[in-house]
């Protein structure tokens, strides 16, 4: 299947998706999980990030019903989730670098991208000679992973294209009748996926910002680089570090924009914008604006608020029948560089200056 750059949905055989409530989630049903995922099975778990479409990471056939499922490009790597950072020298080859990672930030929202050892398949990699691997902070996501007695390939569990789950909720939309199993585990605590490092050669490379900041990881190394894809748009021909980078995402059916400029001359914008323009604003300013149908964002001066709304504020952008959709640019430092990244995605680079 690697042959071809895109996989379409897995949609002729339609399977019955068991949904595990949070009420259900205890030590029989995650080793029933765990069954699942050892017999080649797709089971959809939560992470303190966004929610992962799981699959035995040491089965190439299981990792490729994870991109029929979503309808992923085969050349986009997935994640390789493991229990303890411990774990991690059995599937990557280890250095200096991940080991202060994985002391400073394991478990948490990081992955850390090193040269591959043969037991990860290369349908895993997407055909790269390196792999990505996380060790998540989520209670049931440890589990999950230790009652599944495997590594799990996992990307985020939504649709390709689509703005990342950070409910249960969202995952039924997209996944229903494609899984085998869903675990709901509530909303995400952060709800942006996890900061993304290459280390490759002793030098340390930021591919994907989130919870982790720059200057946190600054605070381990003397050099961080920063992949230019981070903050800019890549050319047409250009080849970024990271696959995924290079694909189409986040993106609202309607265009949206991002304003730049004061808070002051943002609210006069969107004030005279058509009444057919969907405003996304954060929540203090919800009130200013009667004419025109809103979304907030979260608290204005308040990022961890941002970054668990933005997803389902983007998704809830999509269920309007808006023709045009404005949002506040966010900074480009601490975690707000991780909203950003994001953001800049899903308006596909279309910025308004206001001066
Ligand atoms: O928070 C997260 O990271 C979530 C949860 C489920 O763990 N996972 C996630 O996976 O966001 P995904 O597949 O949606 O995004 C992973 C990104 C993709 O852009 C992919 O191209 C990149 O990581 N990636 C994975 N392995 C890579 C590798 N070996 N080299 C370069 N980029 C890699
Ligand atoms: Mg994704």
């Amino acid at each position: 299947m690697h042959s071809s750059p895109l996989t379409p949905p897995r949609n002729s055989k339609v399977m019955k998706t068991k949904f595990l409530t949070q009420n259900e989630i205890n030590g029989t049903t995650l080793a029933q999980a765990g069954k699942i995922l050892q017999g080649g099975g797709l089971v959809v778990f939560p992470t303190e990030t966004v929610y992962g479409l799981g699959a035995n990471a040491l089965d190439a056939s299981a990792a490729e019903k994870i991109y029929a499922a979503k309808g992923r490009p085969s050349d986009n790597p997935l994640i390789v989730h493991i229990a303890s950072p411990a774990d991690a020298n059995k599937y990557a080859f280890v250095g200096e670098e991940f080991k202060k990672i994985a002391e400073a930030f394991m478990p948490g929202p990081i992955t850390v991208i090193m040269p591959k050892r043969d037991c990860i398949p290369s349908a895993v990699t997407g055909g790269l000679d390196s792999v990505g691997i996380r060790c998540p902070e989520n209670a049931i996501a440890r589990s999950l992973i230790a009652a599944a007695g495997v590594p799990i390939a996992a990307p985020s569990a939504n649709i390709s294209g689509k703005p990342s789950p950070t409910s249960a909720l969202h995952v039924k939309g997209d996944l229903d009748g494609k899984v085998d199993m869903i675990i709901d585990g509530g909303d995400c605590t952060f709800g942006l996926e996890s900061t993304i490092v290459k280390i490759e050669n002793g030098t340390v490379t930021l591919l994907r910002p989130g919870a982790i900041t720059l200057d946190m990881l600054r605070e381990l190394f003397d050099e961080v680089l920063v992949a230019e894809a981070v903050t800019n748009k890549l050319k047409d021909d250009e080849r970024p570090l990271s696959p995924g980078m290079k694909y189409r995402h986040y993106a609202p059916t309607a265009p949206l924009y991002l304003l730049s400029g004061t808070n002051a001359r943002r609210i006069e914008y969107c004030m005279a914008a058509d009444s057919d323009t969907l405003l996304l604003v954060y929540d203090e300013e919800a009130g200013l604006f009667p004419n025109h149908k809103i979304i907030t964002l979260g608290s204005l001066n308040d990022e961890v608020s941002q970054a668990k709304r933005l997803f389902a504020a983007l998704r809830e952008a999509d269920s309007t029948d808006c023709k045009k959709i404005l949002a506040p640019m966010p900074l480009q430092r601490g975690i707000a560089l991780a909203l950003y990244n994001r953001m800049i995605r899903a308006a596909a680079h279309n910025i308004i200056e206001l001066s």
